[in-house]
């Protein structure tokens, strides 16, 4: 089955042999993925809204997995079992991931991995993740129809991050790739051309973005 680099790069980072669960799975194409190309995975394919699932459904059925797939109707970590270990939420916002576990913090003992591609807010899901005691594993910056990903991997542990490890990914920011690069180079001009386009009175705005911007001087210097 094809499916996107971003999906494929969340499916990379699936260990053998987990039980997971897929908040917000959508068509559940990453969970036929999963299961059509790990060894001895069981997926819980789980979205708040009953017509994703229908979709999931029939794509379930069309692939013929339903014996590992299953599919539960809930919001965020409702209806997860105590025996998952592997929770996937991606393409949600952070900050709604980051609510998903505050409102069952305590159905995560069981949780070894957790894997998240949040479409924004990146910064407070690395912070509140890293809080709840979680330490980031694993993760990437991609790159899918001209579009950039972060997938990150979290494991039970205890570190304490600086900011700049918090906002660009501790991992991301050791081996920075061409990409990570390419992409905060171009978000570093679009912040000078607004600051120039911001008129002198807002100062509040003008103080946030030329401090971003010496954070992203810093870590682009080579
Ligand atoms: C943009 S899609 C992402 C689909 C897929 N995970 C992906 O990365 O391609 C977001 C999905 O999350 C579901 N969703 C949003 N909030 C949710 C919640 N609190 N609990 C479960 N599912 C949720 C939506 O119904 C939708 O199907």
């Amino acid at each position: 089955m094809k499916i996107s680099n971003r999906l494929k790069t969340i499916a990379s980072f699936v260990e053998d042999d987990s039980y997971v669960f897929d908040v917000g799975c959508d068509h559940a194409l990453l969970d036929i993925f999963l299961v059509q190309n790990k060894k001895n995975i069981k997926v819980i394919a789980s979205d708040i809204n009953p017509n994703p699932l229908k979709f999931a459904e029939k794509n379930i059925a069309l692939y013929g997995v339903s014996d590992k797939v299953q599919i539960a109707l809930g919001n965020g970590l409702n209806n997860i079992p105590s025996s998952v270990d592997t929770i996937i939420i991606s393409g949600l916002g952070g900050l709604t991931i980051n609510d998903i576990f505050k409102r069952d913090i305590d159905k995560l003992s069981s949780i070894k991995n957790i894997i998240l591609s949040p479409h924004s807010d990146i910064y407070s899901v690395r912070k509140y993740v890293t809080s709840i005691g979680y330490k980031v594993v694993d993760e990437i910056l991609l790159q899918d129809q001209k579009k950039i990903y972060t997938v990150i991997k979290f494991n039970k542990g205890q570190v304490n991050y600086t900011e700049d490890e918090l906002l660009f990914g501790p991992i991301i920011l050791k081996n920075k790739t061409p990409l990570f690069y390419q992409y905060y180079q171009s978000l570093l001009q679009k912040n000078k051309k607004i600051i120039k386009k911001i008129p002198k009175t807002n100062k509040k705005l003008h103080e946030e973005l030329e401090n971003i911007n010496k954070r992203l001087d810093e870590v682009l210097k080579v």
